[in-house]
């Protein structure tokens, strides 16, 4: 397991969580995920902005109301998806997450919130680049 300065990832990210924040719903480069675990009625948000050239995720920010393990599982994928192409962070495992921050079986779920949320964001900003750029042939 990773250590950071002797913290456990979970409580370093539960205790200093990343990227908190909102980016603006309206920006057409922007992909908001707004998601619940139905096991405990927790609510994530995150958002993505997207260089439309590349695909690739320049900014994340989260807002989650639910647990720490919650937050923490959150904190921890908006520092792994930076960077990443939108295809990639589509396809991120919970359990990627659940084991890095070493979280027992009972909060799995806090972790499957955050593979939902990435999910979701990605595929709002694909809706949207979609309506944004119409292909050709397509009736205006
Ligand atoms: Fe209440 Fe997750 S069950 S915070
Ligand atoms: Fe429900 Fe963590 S998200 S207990």
């Amino acid at each position: 397991m990773l250590t950071y300065q002797g913290v456990s990832p979970l409580l370093d990210h539960y205790n200093r969580p990343r990227n908190v924040g909102s980016l603006p719903k309206s920006d057409p480069n922007v992909g908001t995920g707004l998601v619940g675990a139905p096991a405990c009625g927790d609510v994530m948000k995150l958002q993505i902005r997207v260089d439309p050239q590349t695909n690739e995720i320049v900014e994340v920010k989260f807002k989650t109301f639910g647990c720490g393990s919650a937050i923490a599982s959150s904190s921890y994928l908006t520092e792994m998806v930076k960077g990443m192409n939108i295809d990639e962070a589509a396809r991120i495992k919970n359990t990627e997450i659940a084991k890095e921050l070493c979280l027992p079986p009972v909060k799995l779920h806090c972790s499957m919130l955050a593979e939902d949320a990435i999910k979701s964001a990605v595929k709002d900003y694909q809706s949207k680049s979609k309506r944004a750029v119409p292909t050709i042939g397509e009736a205006a």
